[in-house]
């Protein structure tokens, strides 16, 4: 078979790498793809948002599947375009895709199913919005945290944790009046926020059945102890204590299965990864968002886990019959460290040299997936906020955090930052 894979970053280096472990493949692409997947696929040099260039590739290459990684290509209809033309393409429609495309759809959904979420308000009107915060002073007090949202998508940018009053007003202010995520901000949600420990479960649905893969957690701030803005993603470890203590059994019946039956019963038919973040409270597990595919860095942690073939797994969702797949995980706890560039999550610089990453990935389990990395002449060089995630497979999740650490410090670039702290929170419950 040949397969092309849309994107540049870790997730898609991740399914490139997995995909390419299945006897089926004979030929990968990657569009536009980065160095790490230069090794695996051949690139092209297509946009992933440039859906009429990637179905021209496509039909003349006479590729197989197409497997789409970010949430963008799939906003714009990648996957209905490709139907049209009969081709063969994993990921959702571009209306299942608007679960992650507007926060504002989902929450409605979620209510309207009585999916346990945090409670939330919808305004798109800056002077209702300032009215309510207040009016939540009054009964809160000055100091209640509180979560604003744009609507649409704002590349993970759109989401502020807000400690006061006046830090939620300042993010209604830039959303509504600045509007400083355009159109993605016209409308925001102002939400109560929520306690606890987050973990990512990632889905494959074929529209009729939906099985979780083995949980992971991210690390969404930039600085050890989750401390400073919030990035895509700077770690992850994989099985998630949290979620094991809970019962994914459980997760299935209060979410999962009720996300599909409200999909189904709203006439959408969701098909490819559906990516839940959890917020485990005192109340149990809340949805935080819906995402439309694979996460980031958490399919870095996923798919080493993954012991059936992938290609097995994406046909038959195309086909709607998961359920006839079984699904094998190995037993290995993973852990992804990302090194990520100076700066990030704001402006950074691109172009910097980097060093070792051929003697990291020469440790045994150690496996470098490429985020924001390309070729120039004989090296590999920096061209995004995330370069690197570096993973470890490990018998216990304390070895595999020692790998991954010590396959780290054998890789450097300048301005290389990174957190000390994957993982902890894993050993911290384990204890
Ligand atoms: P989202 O894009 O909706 O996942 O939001 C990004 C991050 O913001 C989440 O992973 C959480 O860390 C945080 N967040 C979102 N909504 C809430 C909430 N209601 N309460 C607390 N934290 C939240
Ligand atoms: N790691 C978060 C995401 O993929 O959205």
């Amino acid at each position: 078979m040949k397969i092309l894979v849309v994107g540049s970053g870790g997730r898609e280096h991740a399914l490139v790498w997995k995909i390419s472990q299945s006897p089926k493949v004979t030929k990968i692409y990657a569009a536009p793809g980065n160095a790490g997947m230069a090794a695996l696929a051949e690139l092209v040099d297509i946009s992933a948002e440039d859906v009429e260039e990637l179905k021209k590739f496509v039909l003349k290459n006479k590729i197989d599947l197409t497997v789409v990684g970010p949430e963008a290509p799939l906003s714009l209809g990648i996957v209905d375009e490709f139907e049209k033309a009969g081709l063969r393409v994993f990921g959702p429609s571009e209306k299942a895709a608007f679960l992650e495309g507007s926060k504002v759809f989902a929450k409605q959904l979620m209510i309207k199913y009585s999916i346990p979420t945090a409670q939330a308000k919808v305004f798109d009107d800056y002077n209702d919005a300032i009215e309510h915060l207040e009016e939540m002073e009054v009964k809160h007090g000055l100091i209640q945290k509180m979560v604003v949202k744009a609507d649409g998508l704002a590349a993970g940018k759109g989401v502020v944790v807000c400690e006061n009053i006046d830090d939620a007003e300042d993010a209604v202010d830039q959303m509504l009046r600045k509007e400083v995520f355009g159109e993605a901000g016209s409308q925001v949600l102002i939400e109560e926020c929520l306690e606890g420990e987050e973990a990512s479960i990632l889905a494959f649905v074929d529209g009729k059945t939906i099985v979780p893969m083995v949980a992971s957690q991210d690390h969404k701030r930039i600085f050890d102890g989750d401390k400073g803005p919030n990035t895509g993603g700077m770690g992850a470890y994989s099985p998630a204590p949290v979620v094991e203590e809970y019962g994914m059994a459980k997760i299935q019946k209060e979410i999962l299965d009720p996300v599909l039956n409200a999909l189904n019963k709203e006439d959408i038919k969701y098909k490819g990864v559906l990516y839940v973040g959890l917020m485990f409270t005192k109340d149990g597990p809340k949805v935080l968002e819906f995402n439309c595919r694979f996460g980031d860095p958490e399919t870095q942690v996923v798919l080493p886990r993954l012991e059936t073939d992938l290609i097995d797994i994406m046909e038959a969702i195309i086909d709607e019959c998961l359920s006839q797949v079984k699904l094998e995980w190995s037993s290995k706890p993973a852990v992804c460290v990302v090194l990520a560039s100076e700066g990030y999550p704001g402006s950074y610089r691109k172009g910097i040299p980097i060093h070792g990453i051929n003697l990291a990935e020469a440790l045994d389990g150690i496996t470098v997936f490429h985020a924001g990395t390309k070729l120039a002449k004989e090296d590999v060089v920096t061209t995004g906020g995330r370069v690197l995630g570096v993973t470890a497979l490990g018998d216990t999740i304390n070895t595999a955090i020692t790998k991954a650490y010590k396959a780290v410090k054998l890789i450097s670039f300048d301005g290389m930052q990174y957190r000390n702290d994957i993982g902890q929170k894993a050993l911290r419950r384990l204890k």
